[in-house]
């Protein structure tokens, strides 16, 4: 039997922090993009991006990886504003043997997610997939399923509650042609279980946005239409349903031409929507060119969501090609993920970024220019702190390998009234709009693919708007 996921067909909250980031950048946005990840600027963490867009950009994580490899565990906090536990959540991971739960890698994923100031997407509590054998072969009646899957949704939300921003509460519910698929749930308990789960996880956390969650339900088509009729329908009757998300596993050049449309049908019904699962799978081996398109494709999915005010958040699904499930499932596919086997940032992360809003301020050399910035450096404006009337800005220069500076200078107007207050490691000057900043005696040298950084404090009222930075 083919699996559900297969390569013939598309497959598969907002906390909006002050954190704003801009680079500057020599190439053109084309070029950097095609270009081979050792070759560009780092760009800004793709959490604060999105954050600045008020969006999350988050990954699936397992906690083994997060405990054991250095490299994944860096990505996964300082890349992402949201995690969802891969596999850790799922029925047969917490609940092994009944009644004999199992929450140390759900545990530490959301101690992780807290300590880095991350959001957590639950995933899943109903599914026809990876359950415990003791309930998949129990031969459980109606009266008793239904009594285990109350349990089993009230211990497991009730345990997160106020930790766990949004769940997954049922999970691939249809088949490819609109119609229930038939497992555990709907053979036993019919669809009614639908609204149940929903009024379960709702009083176990009522604060938790509930989710539906599907593949191949990201264009227009026949499965996606029976999603929208049960939404509807559990909107009609009262169900708490908050949301609906769009796992995204894609194929190479198939992202739906429709998934804006989709996605936006959707919020019309009055319930967000995410991008819970993406990536984009390939044939093997990468190519430049494969690997221009898979940038693409992620970038089209990251913009169709900013594009639709209630799309919260775009999920990337495994941190880098070696962790990622396709190659196991899809024989001959893979590199399907934002990083490489060597956790190194392919072009489409470049893509996301850029369609975060990386990038989009050109260059233009300030009047006082006294020199022209070396091929390639960047100077890359961000907002880590904000209050009532004040913020803290860095601005971080950075030059890849090849290029490097002797010194530098950076400028920028404060258009809305913003004043500098202090600076550290760099002398900051204000006249006017107009701020300066040249480095200090002891940080002038970039390397070639290294970086300095300087700080500053300063205060605001009615907005602070990310300025044009200028590196010359
Ligand atoms: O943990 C065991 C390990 O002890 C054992 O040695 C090994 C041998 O096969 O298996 C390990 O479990 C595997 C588990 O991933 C953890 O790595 C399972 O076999 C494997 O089936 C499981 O695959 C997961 C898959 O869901 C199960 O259907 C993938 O990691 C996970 O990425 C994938 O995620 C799903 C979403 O939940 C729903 N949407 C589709 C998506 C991709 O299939």
């Amino acid at each position: 039997m083919p699996h559900p996921l297969g390569p013939s067909t598309h497959r598969p909250t907002r906390f909006r922090r002050a954190v704003l980031a801009f680079t500057v950048c020599a190439a053109t946005l084309l070029g950097a993009a095609l270009l081979p990840s050792t070759a560009r600027a780092a760009d800004p963490p793709l959490r604060e991006l999105a954050a600045a867009k008020g969006i999350y950009l988050g990954n699936a994580v397992a906690g083994g990886a997060l405990g054991g490899n250095a490299a994944y565990a860096a990505l996964a906090g300082a890349q992402f504003g949201s995690l969802t536990p891969e596999n850790a959540m799922k029925w047969g991971s917490v609940e092994p043997t009944r009644g004999s739960y199992n929450w140390a890698e759900a545990d530490q994923i959301v101690a992780f997610a807290q300590a880095h100031g991350q959001q957590v997407r639950g995933h899943t509590l109903v599914w026809h997939s990876q359950n415990p054998g003791w309930l998949a072969n129990g031969g459980f009646g109606a009266a008793e399923l239904r009594g285990i899957l109350q349990q089993h949704i009230a211990t497991e939300v009730g345990r997160y509650q106020g930790r766990v921003r949004a769940w997954d509460v049922l999970n691939e519910l249809f088949d490819e042609d609109g119609s229930y698929r038939s497992s555990l749930w709907t053979d036993t308990l019919g669809t009614g279980f639908v609204a149940d789960a929903l009024t379960w996880a709702h009083q176990a956390d009522p604060a938790a946005e509930l989710y539906l969650n599907d593949y191949n339900v990201e264009g227009l088509g026949a499965k996606s239409d029976a999603l929208y009729a049960l939404v509807r329908s559990l909107k009609a009757q009262g169900a708490p349903i908050h949301g609906v998300g769009f796992q995204a596993h894609f194929v190479l050049g198939q992202v739906p031409a429709t998934l804006q449309a989709n996605l936006q049908r959707f919020a019309d019904l009055g319930v967000d929507v995410a991008v819970t699962e993406l990536d984009v799978r390939l044939q093997t081996p990468a190519t430049e060119a494969k690997l221009s398109q898979q940038a693409a494709d992620y970038g089209t999915v990251v913009k169709s969501c900013l594009a639709v005010s209630r799309c919260r958040g775009v999920t990337a699904w495994d941190i880098s090609d070696a962790d990622s499930w396709v190659p196991s499932v899809f024989p001959g596919y893979g590199a399907a993920t934002l990083y490489d086997a060597g956790y190194q940032p392919k072009p489409a992360h470049h893509a996301v970024a850029v369609a975060l809003g990386a990038g989009t301020h050109t260059s233009t050399p300030s009047p006082s220019a006294s020199s022209s910035p070396a091929p390639g450096c960047t100077a890359a404006y961000t907002v880590p702190n904000q209050w009532n009337t004040g913020f803290t800005g860095g601005v971080t220069v950075s030059c890849p390998p090849g290029s490097s500076l002797g010194s530098w200078r950076v400028g920028w107007d404060f258009t809305a009234g913003q004043q500098l207050s202090q600076s550290w490691n760099a002398t900051c000057t204000q006249t006017g709009t107009r701020v300066t900043c040249a480095n200090a005696a002891w940080n002038g040298g970039v390397t070639a693919g290294g970086s300095v950084a300087f700080g500053f404090n300063g205060t605001w009222s009615g907005s602070n708007p990310v300025p044009v930075v200028a590196l010359n």
